[in-house]
C-alpha cells in the first residue's frame, strides 16, 4: 500500500490507467474491500479518496476513516493509494489527472442515485468516466449506517467489516458509550 502519490507512469515510464474510488467511507466495510479487488483487476492502480462534506455528519473522524482504510487494505495490493479531498468530486480529478471514477452497486435502489451522480459529474467534467462494479451478492446489504447501527446497539459486525473496524467500533460503544 502506497501513501498518497499521483506519478502517473510505472516504473519503466509506461502509461498506468488508474482510477479513483471516492467515498465516505464512514467507515469501509467488506462491500467496499470487494469493490477494490474488482477494480484492481480493471486499472493499474486505484486512488481511494475519502470524501469530505462538512454538512454530512459522519460518525468517524477523517484521521479515523483514513486509518481503518489503511489498516484494511495494507495486505491487499500495493497498488492502493489513500488520499482526502473536500470538495467537488470533478475538482479532485482534475487535480490528479484521474478521469476514471470506480463505484459499488449493490442492488437497484442505488442505481438512481448513482446514475445521477454519474451524470452530473460527467457534465460538469465531460471526460470523466464512472465505472460500476457490481459487489458480491455476499455484500448486497451490507452498508456503513447498518455497520453503525448494529454496533451502537452491541451486535456483532465481523462479519461485515474488516478486523481493523471490527476493532475500533468495539473500542468507540464499550461500556455502552
Ligand atoms: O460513500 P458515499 O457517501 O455514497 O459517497 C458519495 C460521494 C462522496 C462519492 C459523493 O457524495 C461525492 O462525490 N461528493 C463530493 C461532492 C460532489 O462532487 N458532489 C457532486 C456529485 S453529484
Amino acid at each position: 500500500m502506497k501513501e498518497v502519490g499521483y506519478a502517473r507512469s510505472g516504473e519503466r515510464g509506461d502509461f498506468m490507467k488508474k482510477a479513483i474510488y471516492p467515498g465516505t467511507f464512514d467507515p469501509i466495510t467488506n462491500g467496499h474491500i470487494d469493490v477494490i479487488k474488482r477494480a484492481l483487476k480493471i486499472f493499474d492502480g486505484l486512488v481511494i479518496c475519502v470524501m469530505i462534506n462538512p454538512n454530512k455528519k459522519a460518525m468517524f473522524s477523517l484521521e479515523e476513516r483514513m486509518d481503518m482504510i489503511k489498516d484494511s487494505v495494507r495486505s491487499l495490493d500495493s497498488r492502493v493509494e489513500i488520499s482526502h479531498f473536500e470538495g467537488l468530486l470533478v475538482d479532485y480529478a482534475k487535480k490528479v489527472g484521474i478521469y476514471s471514477v470506480v463505484r459499488g452497486l449493490r442492488a437497484l435502489s442505488d442505481f438512481e442515485y448513482e446514475f445521477q451522480m454519474a451524470l452530473a459529474n460527467r457534465k460538469l467534467l465531460p471526460q470523466m468516466e464512472t465505472v460500476f462494479l457490481m459487489t458480491s451478492e455476499k455484500y448486497m446489504y451490507v452498508t456503513s449506517s447498518a455497520v453503525k447501527e448494529i454496533s451502537m446497539f452491541g451486535g456483532d459486525v465481523s462479519c461485515f467489516v474488516p478486523e481493523p473496524v471490527s476493532k475500533r467500533l468495539r473500542e468507540r460503544y464499550r461500556n455502552g458509550h
